[in-house]
């Protein structure tokens, strides 16, 4: 009895140290001399990608340069404009989104919040090094404020299951949350982006609990559209893919206005790669299916 549990203690502790909070970070990959490392928001320079501690408020300021902050970890970080950065920019990459549904929400409206379950798929039969990020997560498409970012937790997959909340792309520069690991298929895991006052956060959690959250300035943006997408990066096998179906479900949105909305979702994406589609079940329901025939 005791020995088990002494031996199961030791498993965990070896498993922890086996894995870096910020996968991406042990990948790296160099383009023209450059460091990159893989994003949701494709291949970025290492420079222009931040981990920070879970709880970090991101602060654009006027001169261009990002101060970050975190008074329970006692972080204080600022990031200085980069030029290179800037001319990187991602910005909204949408050719790796595979599957997606998304919504405008009503004229004269904006986020309040939206919350879902993601169900956990299957794990890839084979691991060919390729990246898969499911999120929800939303925009400011009508271009208020600065410039259009995206707030999302990402239920990710790079040789094994994470969670991590991400903010893409304030002057070409990308933060992270550290990974939520305890993370295994059919689990329901929990991820939300919600807006008060002049503050937006993002939650990445674990069916134990466990978080990851980053709160970024809302400076004038208006998040008037939503999405619930799948992303996939170096799939060369459709075995690389979850077989069968990851779910997003009890959606819930909640509108500037306080009223709660049942989005119209619509998937302009249509049938993807190896038997990819995407099933609106109803408003709070959305499922990605993979490698099956039926749903
Ligand atoms: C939205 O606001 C504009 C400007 O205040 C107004 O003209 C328009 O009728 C509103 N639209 C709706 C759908 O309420
Ligand atoms: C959505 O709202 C319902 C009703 O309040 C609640 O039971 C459900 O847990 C919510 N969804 C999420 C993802 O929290
Ligand atoms: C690719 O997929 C096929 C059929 O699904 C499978 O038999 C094979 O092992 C896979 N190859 C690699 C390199 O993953």
């Amino acid at each position: 009895m005791k020995i088990t549990w002494f031996l199961g203690l030791l498993l965990i502790a070896s498993a922890v140290t086996a894995q870096s909070l910020y996968p991406h970070d042990e990948e790296i990959q160099i383009i023209n001399g450059e460091e990159h490392v893989q994003t949701p928001f494709g291949l970025m320079l290492r420079e222009c990608v931040h981990n920070v501690p879970s709880g970090t408020y991101i602060q654009e300021s006027e001169d261009g340069s990002v101060f970050l902050t975190n008074n329970e970890k006692n972080f204080a970080q600022r990031i200085q404009k980069s030029e290179k950065c800037q001319k990187a920019n991602p910005r909204i990459k949408l050719e790796q989104w595979i599957d997606n549904g998304g919504w405008y929400l009503p004229a004269n409206t904006t986020l309040s919040k939206f919350e879902a379950n993601y169900f956990v798929p299957n794990t890839p039969r084979t691991t060919n090094n390729q990246w898969i990020y499911y999120f929800i997560g939303s925009q400011n498409n009508d271009g208020s404020g600065p410039e259009i970012t995206i707030l999302q937790p990402v239920l990710s997959y790079f040789r094994g299951w994470y969670f991590q909340s991400w903010n893409c792309c304030p002057d070409g520069q990308a933060y992270n949350s550290p990974s939520i690991f305890n993370i295994t298929p059919h689990d329901e895991v929990y991820g939300s982006v919600e807006v008060k006052d002049s503050q937006v956060t993002i939650i990445s959690q674990n069916k134990l609990g466990e978080q990851s959250t980053l709160t970024v300035d809302r400076i004038g943006r208006n998040f008037n559209w939503i999405d619930a997408t799948l992303e996939t990066y170096q799939i060369t096998n459709c075995t690389d893919y979850p077989k069968g179906r990851m779910t997003y479900s009890q959606m819930n949105v909640t509108l500037s206005d306080g009223t709660t909305a049942l989005p119209e979702w619509y998937n302009s994406f249509g049938p993807s790669e190896c038997l990819g589609k995407t099933v609106i079940q109803d408003p709070q329901t959305i499922s990605i299916y993979h490698n099956v025939l039926k749903e």
